[in-house]
């Protein structure tokens, strides 16, 4: 399988694949991988030729310094588990100097409201650094489409935003969340939980599915003010927020409207880590 360092090798091995009889499909990742991301990549690989996965702790997305210290780096164990899907994968890990440039800053990018609530509101300048990497990340690579999760369905909306102000001719496709078998969305962080707190955290999809249901007959703020109290009942889990927006402009849903579809998300910490869900109301 090859692992490329530089732009400069990745674009000269990637060029035979900008003919008409190939296309690349991009994953970009942090690494620590996990079948969350696999999904992606097997995903990528039914409709491309070739597939790049990007491995890269992007520095400007953290407003935690210790957030950043904490997250794994595990290359060698992550370039394994893509060659049990296939040895032809492309891995792309470059330093932060040779994808920035020497120049590790984010942009200021414009969103229109899509960065300042929720994640962007409780990660200052988090979508100014995710924007900037998955950038020169796309410009790096040049795929034909990338892959992104509907774990991260904000990140997700910000990045199809991103490709259109920024004039990038790609397409973005969002793939489900994928769960372990108690509902707990997938994510590097759930290693740091203790084996007691991993079993707990099944409750946070089960009060997910649940607000789905009290959505379908109650209004939006009678449903929030249910799940704040299912949480209030349960000293395990701070809850730092849970909201119920329209898809598309990402905006707090007070009273319903046909037509509209809408989706609620929470942020939880749980033994100080923070973890993120969302699911489709309708
Ligand atoms: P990372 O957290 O490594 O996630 C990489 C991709 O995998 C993202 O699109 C994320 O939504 C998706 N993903 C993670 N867990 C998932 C799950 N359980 N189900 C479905 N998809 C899942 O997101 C990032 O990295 C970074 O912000 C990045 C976009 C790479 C920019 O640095």
């Amino acid at each position: 399988m090859q692992v490329f360092h530089s732009k400069k090798e990745l674009r000269n091995s990637l060029s035979s694949f900008n003919t008409k009889n190939h296309t690349i499909g991009m994953v970009p990742t942090m690494g620590a991988l996990h079948q969350g991301h696999l999904v992606l990549v097997k995903r990528a690989f039914l409709e491309h030729n070739c597939v790049v996965v990007s491995i890269f702790v992007n520095p400007t997305q953290f407003n935690n310094n210790d957030d950043l210290r904490k997250y794994p780096n595990t290359l060698d164990k992550d370039v394994q588990l893509l060659k049990t899907i296939s040895d032809k994968i492309i891995v792309f890990a470059p330093t932060a100097n040779e994808i920035y440039a020497g120049k590790i800053k984010s942009n200021s990018y414009q969103f229109n409201g899509l960065d300042t609530l929720m994640e962007g509101k409780f990660r200052a300048g988090h979508f100014n650094g995710v924007a900037t990497i998955v950038e020169l990340l796309l410009n790096a690579v040049m795929p034909d489409m990338a892959y992104f999760g509907e774990k991260d369905f904000q990140q997700l909306q910000i990045i199809k935003k991103l490709v259109q102000i920024a004039a990038i001719p790609i397409k973005i496709r969002g793939c489900p969340i994928v769960r372990e078998p108690n509902g707990l969305a997938m994510s590097s962080r759930n290693e740091r939980l203790s084996e007691e707190a991993r079993k707990n955290v099944g409750f946070i999809y089960k009060i997910l599915k649940s607000a789905k249901k009290k959505f379908g007959t109650k209004s939006a703020i009678y449903t929030i003010h249910w799940v704040q109290n299912q949480f209030k009942k349960k000293p395990d889990f701070k809850l730092e927020y849970f909201q119920i927006t329209n898809i598309d402009t990402l905006t707090p849903v007070l009273r319903k409207q046909k037509g509209k579809k809408y989706r609620a998300f929470v942020a939880v910490y749980i033994e100080g880590v923070r973890l993120i869900d969302n699911i489709a109301l309708n």
